[in-house]
Formats: structure tokens, C-alpha cells, sequence
């Protein structure tokens, strides 16, 4: 079990990164820490660059200049071993649930006699436990996210991203992965997790990170950047208007 105290200190900044393809900035973030516990929700319209930014900090991309750090150190191959992300349309292996678990904790070294309970406890835990023999990929899409975001908790990780991971799921399925991302923040897991949804902003974030045009617009206290955004395009992203 991590200690609580020392991922409540740690920071995960981004300073001076910026991506560009074909003349083209896709991203430009001057600087943005996140160094509270969390969890961190990113919003913003289509194409603002959320995916990237998660990319980014997640060390998949790497960005033309500037740099990616965790609490200081530029983001290297120990850091990217304690993160763990689930994509939006996460692919599963052609096995069984708990085959696919039991992939992830071999994996990392988990000898076979402990990997059992550890799946077991994982499958509680998504309310997968009836499903522990059932083929991964004939799972429905809230059941199949779920497994994904287990696959990536047995990695026991630092930081969790998330890439809008209910967009396609109905308010049941919803509030049942809403449940374990703040149960996994609550034992201390960093959340940074991209939404669409405000409501769910609202329910989950401490901190919201506002994007636009490939900017961070806004970066503050969940309820001062829903009530009180400082920014235009926050405030017209929320109102439902259009940002262009
Ligand atoms: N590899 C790439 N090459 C060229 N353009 C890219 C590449 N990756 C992303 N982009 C562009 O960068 C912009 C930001 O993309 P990104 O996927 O981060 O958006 P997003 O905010 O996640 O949008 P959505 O809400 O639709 O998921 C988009 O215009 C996208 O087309
Ligand atoms: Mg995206």
C-alpha cells in the first residue's frame, strides 16, 4: 500500500510543451501543475486537445520542446510504470475476464498463488464476479470498461488516466465507474480523467482543466471553474454555447 501523504505532495507538471504536426500547433501549454490529490477532470469541445494532453502526460507523445515532470524529474521509464491509462475504446484480449487480468498480473511479476485472490478482489471490486469465466470481448460496453479500468488498477498504479471512459454508457453504468474512479482516488490513486459530461465533472472533480484550440484556458478548484470560470471560453462551454 502507498503512502497517502507522499501522492498527495507529488506533482505532475507540464512546462513549455508544445506539439505541432505539419505546421499545424495541435498543443501549447506554457505550464500546468497538478499537485493536488485529485481527481483532475478535463473538459473542453472536440479537437481542443484533451486526448493529447493525456497522451502527453502519459509520456506516449513527445512533444517538440518543453517537458513533462513528475515532482520535478522529467517524466522517465520508472514514472511511466507507476501510470496506468484506459482509452476510450479500450481493446481486450480474445480471452476470459479474468484471463485478462491474470495477463496484466503476471505480467508484473505477481507469483501464481497470489494472482487468484488479487483477481478475485479485482472482479469484486467492478462487480464483474459472475463474470469471471465469460469471454472478454462478448462483454456489453459498460462491463467491457469496467474491465478495462480493473486491468489497469491491477497495475497498482500511481496515476490513472482516463480518456472519457463512460462517453458511451447509460446513467447506471455510468455511476457504477463514477464509483470505482472515487474509490480508487479515495485509496489514493491520482485521477486525471477527460469528460464531456459536466454533471460528472461536478460529481467527480477536485480540481477541472479547461481546454480550447490546443490551450489550457483554466486550471483551478472544481466548484470556482463550474460556478466562477474566469474564462470566456469556459464560461461558454458550460453555458452550452459554442466555442469556436
Ligand atoms: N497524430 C496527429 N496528427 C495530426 N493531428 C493530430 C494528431 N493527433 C491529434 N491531432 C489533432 O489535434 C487536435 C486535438 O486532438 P485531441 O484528440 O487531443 O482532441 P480532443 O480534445 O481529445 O477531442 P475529442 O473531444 O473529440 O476527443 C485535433 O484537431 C486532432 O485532429
Ligand atoms: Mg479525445
Amino acid at each position: 500500500m502507498r503512502d497517502l501523504t507522499l501522492d498527495m505532495s507529488s506533482c505532475l507538471s507540464v512546462d513549455g510543451v508544445r506539439i505541432t504536426r505539419k505546421g499545424k500547433s495541435l498543443l501549447n501549454v506554457p505550464h500546468l501543475a497538478l499537485d493536488g490529490p485529485g481527481p483532475t477532470l478535463i473538459l473542453g469541445p472536440n479537437g481542443s486537445g484533451k486526448s493529447l494532453l493525456l497522451r502527453c502526460l502519459h509520456g506516449l507523445i513527445v512533444s517538440d520542446r518543453g517537458q513533462v515532470r513528475q515532482d520535478g524529474v522529467a517524466l522517465n521509464a520508472d514514472h511511466k510504470a507507476r501510470q496506468a491509462m484506459v482509452f476510450q475504446q479500450p481493446v481486450l484480449l480474445r480471452r476470459s475476464v479474468a484471463a485478462n487480468l491474470d495477463f496484466v498480473l503476471k505480467r508484473q511479476g505477481m507469483p501464481r498463488s497470489a494472482r487468484k485472490s488479487r483477481i478475485e478482489e479485482l472482479l469484486a471490486e467492478g462487480g464483474l464476479d459472475g463474470k469471471v469465466r465469460q469471454s472478454a470481448r462478448s462483454l456489453s460496453g459498460g462491463e467491457a470498461q469496467r474491465l478495462a479500468i480493473l486491468r489497469a488498477l491491477a497495475l497498482d498504479p500511481e496515476t490513472l488516466f482516463l480518456d472519457e471512459p463512460t462517453s458511451a454508457l447509460d446513467p447506471n453504468a455510468t455511476q457504477m465507474i463514477e464509483r470505482m474512479i472515487l474509490r480508487a482516488s479515495t485509496r489514493g490513486v491520482r485521477i486525471v480523467m477527460v469528460t464531456h459530461d459536466i454533471g460528472q465533472a461536478r460529481r467527480l472533480a477536485a480540481d477541472i482543466v479547461m481546454m480550447q484550440g490546443g490551450h489550457v484556458v483554466e486550471h483551478g478548484a472544481a466548484k470556482q471553474v463550474l460556478d466562477a470560470p474566469k474564462s470566456d471560453a469556459a464560461r461558454r462551454y458550460l453555458a452550452g454555447g459554442l466555442v469556436t
